[in-house]
C-alpha cells in the first residue's frame, strides 16, 4: 500500500478507477480531482460511504484543487472530454492537450516525485504533453492503452474458443488507435500458439474487432466512451507499481532507440514495478509487425508535431 494516489478527472473513467483503487486498498488515501464544482466531492463521499460495505479502509476525498494531492505517489490522469460517435481519438487532440497540460503543471508542482499514468486520449500524444510539461523522466510517465486493447482482444478470443480468459496471453503494441499492432505470433492459450487452435481467417475478424473495440462501445453509448475496462487497465498498472510486481504489460512508453524509434510514445512491453517503468523489453517481431509498428509511430508523430505545448 502507498500513502496517496490521485485520480484527476472524476468522470466515468476516473471515478471508476478511484473506486477500484480503494476496493483493492492500494493506497491509504485516494484524492479525486475535477474542475466541475461538487462532482469530485460528491462522488468521493459516495464512494467512501461504500467502505463499510465493501470493507476497505482507504479514505477517498474529492476536491477542485491540488493542495490535497500534495506528495502523491501515483497520479492517474483521466481529465478531458470523451469521444462522441463519429469522433476519432485524434479529434480530441487540442482540447485534451490543453487540459492535460494544465493538470500536469499542477502535478509537477505539488507531486514532483509522482509516477504518472495517463489515460486521456489521444493517448500517446497526451503522454508526450505530460512528459514535456512535467519534465519527469520516462520511467515515471506511462500511458494506459495496451493493457486495455489486449484485454479486449483476449476477451474476444476467449469467447470464440469458449475457454477461460485466464488462459489467454496476448499483447497489443503500437499507438492507441487504428494502427495498433496485435502480436499474433505472441498470442497463446496456455502457451499454445493461437494459430494451432484457430485458423487465420477466424482470427482476422477478432483482431479487427479488438482494433475497433473503443468505437464499438462509443456507438452503443452515444454520449460517452468506454470506462469499465479502461479503468481496470489503469488500476492493473497502479497495482503493479504499488505492489512492485515487476509485471510485463504493454504500456505506452517514451522510446529512446528501442525498436529503432526515438522520441515517440508507443505501446511496447514494459516491466512495471515500484520505480514505474523498470525495463522496456525489446522482443523479436516479424517484418510485418515491425513495419506495422513503424507505421503506428508515424500516426502518433503527426499529431505530436502539431500539438500546442
Ligand atoms: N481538470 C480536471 N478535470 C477536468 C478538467 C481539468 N482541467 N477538464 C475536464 N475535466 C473533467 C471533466 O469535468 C469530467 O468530469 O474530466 C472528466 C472527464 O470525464 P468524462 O467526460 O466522463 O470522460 P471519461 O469517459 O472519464 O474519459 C476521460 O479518458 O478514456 C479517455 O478518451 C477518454 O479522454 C477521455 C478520458
Amino acid at each position: 500500500m502507498v500513502n496517496k494516489i490521485t485520480v484527476v478527472g472524476a468522470g466515468n473513467v476516473g471515478a471508476t478507477a478511484a473506486q477500484r483503487i480503494a476496493e483493492k486498498e492500494l493506497s491509504r488515501t485516494v484524492v479525486l480531482v475535477d474542475i466541475a464544482e461538487g462532482t469530485p466531492q460528491g462522488k468521493g463521499l459516495d464512494q467512501w460511504e461504500s467502505a463499510p460495505i465493501e470493507g476497505f479502509d482507504t479514505r477517498i476525498i474529492g476536491t477542485n484543487g491540488y493542495d490535497e494531492t500534495a506528495n502523491s505517489d501515483i497520479v492517474v490522469i483521466t481529465a478531458g472530454i470523451a469521444r462522441k460517435p463519429g469522433m476519432s481519438r485524434d479529434d480530441l487532440l487540442n482540447t485534451n492537450a490543453g487540459i492535460v497540460k494544465s493538470v500536469s503543471e499542477q502535478i509537477a508542482k505539488t507531486s514532483p516525485n509522482a509516477i504518472l499514468i495517463i489515460v486521456s486520449n489521444p493517448l500517446d500524444v497526451m503522454c508526450y504533453v505530460a512528459k514535456s510539461v512535467t519534465g519527469f523522466p520516462r520511467e515515471r510517465v506511462i500511458g494506459m492503452a495496451g493493457v486495455l486493447d489486449s484485454a479486449r482482444y483476449r476477451s474476444f478470443l476467449a469467447e470464440a474458443l469458449s475457454i477461460s480468459v485466464h488462459d489467454i496471453q496476448a499483447m497489443v503494441l503500437g499507438g492507441h488507435g487504428d494502427t495498433m499492432v496485435p502480436l499474433i505470433s505472441y498470442t497463446t492459450v496456455s502457451g499454445i500458439p493461437i494459430l494451432q487452435l484457430m485458423k487465420k481467417e477466424q482470427l482476422d475478424p477478432i483482431v479487427d474487432r479488438a482494433r475497433n473495440g473503443g468505437a464499438e462501445i462509443v456507438k452503443f453509448l452515444k454520449t460517452g466512451s468506454a470506462y469499465y475496462a479502461p479503468s481496470s487497465g489503469a488500476v492493473q498498472m497502479v497495482e503493479a507499481i504499488v505492489k512492485d510486481q515487476k509485471r510485463i504489460l504493454p504500456c505506452s512508453a517514451w522510446l529512446q532507440g528501442e525498436y529503432g524509434m526515438t522520441d515517440v510514445f508507443l505501446g511496447v512491453p514494459v516491466k512495471l514495478g515500484k520505480g514505474g517503468i523498470e525495463q522496456i523489453l525489446e522482443i523479436e517481431l516479424t517484418a510485418d509487425e515491425q513495419a506495422a509498428l513503424a507505421k503506428s509511430a508515424d500516426a502518433v508523430r503527426e499529431p505530436m508535431s502539431v500539438v500546442k505545448l
